[in-house]
């Protein structure tokens, strides 16, 4: 495997970063991941815009010209010979001495790219299962719409839904409503066959697969109810999903132990996830 650090390709395994950068050390950067199908990248140009967003939110700057930096995406997904996978991209503020302001004007930001081989076949093996999600209390910072690698609530989130026997634990506002998954958004579909997810304005991230899917809905005259809902209201639910761009529209099945509608994966959320990529770009 190759990787792409700070303007060179250079074998995974001797892929460093400084010791003072300032990713590890204080979580101060962004980053991306896009899904690779047949060699192409899968709404990258959402993709991208999102991380300019970031990155203005962070105060940093583009690390260089959006189009020399597609080019190094692509050039790493042909470097890894990935036809069906992710492309992940991190940028940090850079190496400076340890100290919590920024570093000096003129540093220059770390720039990784990694490309990884996923068999499409997995995801599609488990989406006939459906998934069990836990809840958890939401207990992240209020910038969530940054996606900043600074993942700390979400790793001990997702470590504790796999150490319950789930895949994906969702954050709980102090409301008792879902926010969204620790590296997806949550989604139902209601009794009478709405979709429901969390307006993107507050508390969520908006996820590229979130926008699209709710295209796809359009597509399907499946109407969407952009707002909160409890966890109450999930477990009622005729079927729940969530949405990432490693997941497209995944079933969910039981939350905490309880089983949704059938306990098998819904007509709406299989629909939604075989549409999916007819709608990307
Ligand atoms: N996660 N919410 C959170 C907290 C996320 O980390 C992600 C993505 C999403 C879904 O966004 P999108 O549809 O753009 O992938 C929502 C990526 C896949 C990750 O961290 O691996």
């Amino acid at each position: 495997r190759i990787a792409y650090v700070n303007g060179q390709y250079v074998p995974h395994g001797q892929a460093y970063v400084h010791i003072e950068d300032r990713g590890y050390q204080f979580a101060d950067g962004v980053y991306e991941v896009c899904e690779v199908r047949a060699g192409r990248m899968i709404d990258e140009r959402r993709h991208m815009e999102r991380l300019e967003r970031s990155l203005r939110e962070m105060r940093m700057a583009m690390p260089m010209p959006l189009k020399a930096l597609g080019i190094v995406l692509r050039e790493t997904i042909r470097r890894n010979r990935v036809r069906d996978g992710f492309v992940y991209l991190q940028v940090t503020r850079g190496v400076a001495p340890r100290d919590h302001y920024f570093p000096a004007p003129g540093t220059p930001p770390s720039i990784v790219v990694t490309a990884r081989h996923v068999d499409p076949a997995k995801g599609d093996a488990l989406a006939l299962q459906g998934m069990a999600v836990i809840t958890v209390p939401e207990n992240r910072w209020e910038r969530v719409d940054i996606k900043t690698v600074g993942l700390l609530p979400n790793v001990l989130a997702k470590q504790a839904a796999k150490e319950a026997g789930a895949r994906e634990a969702w954050f709980v506002d102090a409301e008792g409503r879902v926010t969204e998954g620790g590296s997806t958004n949550a989604w139902i579909v209601t009794r009478d066959g709405k979709l429901v997810t969390r307006p993107a304005e507050s508390g969520i991230l908006r996820g590229i697969t979130r926008t699209v899917m709710m295209d796809v809905a359009e597509k399907l005259q499946i109407r969407v109810e952009e707002r909160p809902f409890t966890v109450v209201e999930a477990l009622a639910a005729r079927e729940a999903f969530v949405t990432s761009a490693t997941n497209f529209a995944m079933p969910v099945v039981r939350i905490d132990g309880q089983v949704i509608g059938d306990g098998i994966p819904g007509p709406v959320t299989r629909a939604l996830r075989e549409n999916f990529h007819h709608h990307a770009e």
